[in-house]
Parts: structure tokens; C-alpha cells; sequence
């Protein structure tokens, strides 16, 4: 898949730009705050339906405007198409595909398909649950985008319970009423996430051990309160049955819910030891790029292409051991790589580098 060109109009700092993107490596350089993430972001935009540095929809438009715009073009196997955003200060964001409006995330997921690498994604290893829950769940979303409404209903109903639980208000009957609907979902949440971790570590071992010429072994660990890979949705259910109904005092008196995916975390293992106590920063950040890489991968296996690859300023921070790895294994795929040196790209073969400042973005060739 490959995105052909991107516009945007009161999109953050930038007032209006339509950009062509080419086949392999491109380049978009310039000064700190010239706008080179945010371009990245309006791009990242159509895949995760939501910002990847944790933006609202509302913080896109452009300071003093009341609404924003993007859009993009790409081409995958079925064609060109066409994807657009509006966004309101005061009003809820319209979709549009090929110019028809659509309502539902899980019908604009899964069409544009990117991953993101940003320097915060270190955060994935030593970082809180809550960054890899996301990571896994977005990355499921993209190739599953069904997906996308388990979850949304999940934190629906989880909500409306922590609410009950919160005010000391409803009932037990309405309290059980709400843990029967989220045993269910819990359960198809978790199994996904555990079917999606088992290839995902699959796939990232196998570049991190040609990274590491075979010294390090990458290995992932999904952890549930109600199940392990060899659980079947069935099983994971009724777990969750039983600890909703086991637990039940210890949740009305901490006044929110306990158990759930939405406490479960994946751990990352280099050589059996845990990366976030015992690895060193490099092998860390080596993980990481072996988690990234494999979700493009997996990515490729799950929908038949390969995603758009965006880098955002992460290749000046790596070595160039690790940096030739990056871009040898992404050769071949359309690349967007931001970074502020135009020195620093004078020996990448790419057909388009554009140069921003203030939002704007001058051409080159
Ligand atoms: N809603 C907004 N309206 C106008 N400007 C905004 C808005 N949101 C962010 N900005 C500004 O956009 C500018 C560019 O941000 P961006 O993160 O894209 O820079 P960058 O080129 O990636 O810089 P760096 O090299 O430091 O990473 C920042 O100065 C930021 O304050
Ligand atoms: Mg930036």
C-alpha cells in the first residue's frame, strides 16, 4: 500500500499544503517546530483514527480557527481511494471515503494501514501498560477493524459500571447485569490480544536475532488476570465469571472495577530476563525496533500488503549498525522519515524530499 499525496488545511501549524508522496524513501526535513510531526501525525491520522501523541481531535485544528481538515490518497490492491477528515471545535468530526460520508471507526479503519516509529516508543518497554495495551490494540484495529467496536463497548459498559461503583448508587442486579456484558467482551478482547502477541513475537524475534547475530532472543508475555495462550474465549469468560462474583466486595469497596483487560499488560523478555528491569538502553531500543518491524510484517501477512512506514526523527538517535538494519528491512516500501539535518539524509537515494518551515513545505527533488 502506498499513500500518494496528503492535504491538509488549518491542520495545526500548517495554514494549507497538499503534498505528493513517491514510491520508496521520503524525506521531510527542517527545524525543531517547523511542522514535520504534525504532518506525520495528519497521515497516522487515517490509520489509528485518533493522534499517536495522545492529541484530542479538537487540539488538530489550528490555533484561532474553528475547524481543520485532511485528506489523503493511496493505493492499495483494490485501487485508488480517497479518505477525509473534517474536524469541528463545536461539532463531532465527519468521515468521508471516496466522498461518502461514513459513521463508524471500524468502517475507516483497516483501509489506510501505517505504522508509526517515534523516539517515545522506547515508552513501549519501559513505559506503563497502558502505552503496549494501546500499541496492541491499534495494531489489531488496523487488521481487524471489527475489533475496534469490541473495544469501544467494552469501555462503554466498563465505564457505566465504575460510574455505579463510584457513586454507590444502582444495584447488585444492575451491577451483575453490567459484569455479564463485559465477561464476554473481556473475553474476545483478551483473545486477540493473546492470538496477536503470540505472531507478533514470532515475527519480532526473528528480527531481533538478525540484529543481534543471534545474541539476543526476544520473547513476549501476554499477562491476564483470566487466561494464558492455551485459553479458549469459553475459558477466559468464565474466569472472568468467577473473579467478577469472587471479587465482588473488594470492587464495591475500592469503588471501580479490578478485573478486566483493561489491567492487562504484555511483558518483554531479551534472553529470559525482563528488558524493562535488566536490559540496557540499546538493547531496549533494539527491542523496540524489532516490535515495530514485526507489526509492519504481520501487518503484511494478516492483510496481504505492506503499511506505509513512518519515521519519526528516530534515525539520528540510533546507531549506524541499527540504523542500516532499519532502513535495509524497509527497503522496497514506502518510507516517510522526518529528521531536522539535510546533511543527515544527503546519502539516502529518495525521490522526494521536501523541505518545511512554519507549517509550509517547499519542494525538492
Ligand atoms: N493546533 C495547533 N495550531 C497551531 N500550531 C500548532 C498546533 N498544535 C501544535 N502546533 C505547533 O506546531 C509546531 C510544529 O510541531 P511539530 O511537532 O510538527 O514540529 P517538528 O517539525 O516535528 O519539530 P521537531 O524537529 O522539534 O520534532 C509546534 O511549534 C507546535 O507548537
Ligand atoms: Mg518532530
Amino acid at each position: 500500500m502506498k499513500i500518494i499525496s496528503l492535504g491538509v488545511a488549518d491542520f495545526k501549524n500548517t495554514v494549507k499544503e497538499e503534498i505528493k508522496f513517491s514510491d520508496g524513501i521520503n524525506i521531510i526535513y527542517g527545524d525543531n517546530a517547523a511542522g514535520k510531526t504534525n504532518l506525520l501525525e495528519a497521515i497516522f491520522l487515517f490509520a489509528a483514527g485518533k493522534s499517536f501523541r495522545g492529541n484530542k481531535d479538537k487540539d488538530f485544528i489550528r490555533f484561532g480557527q474553528d475547524s481543520a481538515f485532511a485528506e489523503i490518497e493511496f493505493e492499495d490492491k483494490n485501487g485508488i481511494q480517497r479518505m477525509g477528515i473534517k474536524l469541528y471545535k463545536n461539532a463531532k468530526k465527519q468521515i468521508f471515503r471516496n466522498c461518502a460520508q461514513i459513521t463508524k471507526l471500524s468502517e475507516y479503519l483497516g483501509l489506510f494501514r501505517a505504522v508509526i516509529f517515534t523516539p517515545d516508543h522506547l515508552n513501549l518497554v519501559k513505559g506503563s501498560p497502558e502505552g503496549r495495551r494501546r500499541f496492541i490494540d491499534l495494531a489489531i484495529c488496523q487488521s481487524f477493524p471489527r475489533y475496534v467496536a469490541t473495544v469501544s463497548e467494552y469501555n462503554r459498559v466498563l465505564a457505566q459500571k465504575n460510574a455505579l461503583l463510584k457513586n454507590k448508587i444502582g444495584s447488585d442486579e444492575l451491577t451483575e447485569v453490567y459484569n455479564e456484558k463485559l465477561c464476554g467482551l473481556a473475553a474476545h478482547i483478551t483473545q486477540n490480544r493473546l492470538k496477536y502477541i503470540c505472531r507478533l513475537q514470532n515475527e519480532a524475534q526473528a528480527f531481533q536475532n538478525d540484529m543481534t547475530d543471534g545474541a539476543e532472543r526476544l520473547t513476549l508475555e501476554y499477562c491476564s488476570q483470566a487466561g494464558s495462550n492455551f485459553c479458549s474465549a469459553e475459558e477466559i469468560k468464565e474466569r472472568y465469571t468467577n473473579l467478577y462474583k469472587s471479587k465482588k466486595e473488594q470492587e464495591k469497596q475500592r469503588g471501580t472495577t479490578l478485573y478486566g483487560p483493561h489491567k492487562d499488560d504484555f511483558y518483554i523478555y531479551i534472553n529470559g530476563k525482563n528488558a524493562r528491569l535488566f536490559a540496557s538502553q540499546g538493547q531496549q531500543r533494539s527491542a523496540v525496533l524489532s516490535l515495530k518491524l514485526a507489526e509492519g510484517e504481520l501487518s503484511k501477512k494478516l492483510t496481504g500488503e505492506y503499511p506505509v512506514f513512518l519515521l519519526d526523527d528516530i534515525l539520528s538517535e540510533l546507531d549506524a549498525k541499527r540504523k542500516k538494519y532499519i532502513l535495509d528491512k524497509t527497503e522496497g516500501k514506502q518510507v516517510i522519515i522526518t529528521g531536522c539535518e539535510k546533511e543527515f539524509f544527503a546519502a539516502f537515494e529518495s525521490k522526494t524530499r521536501i523541505y518545511m518551515e512554519n507549517g509550509k513545505a517547499c519542494f525538492y527533488t
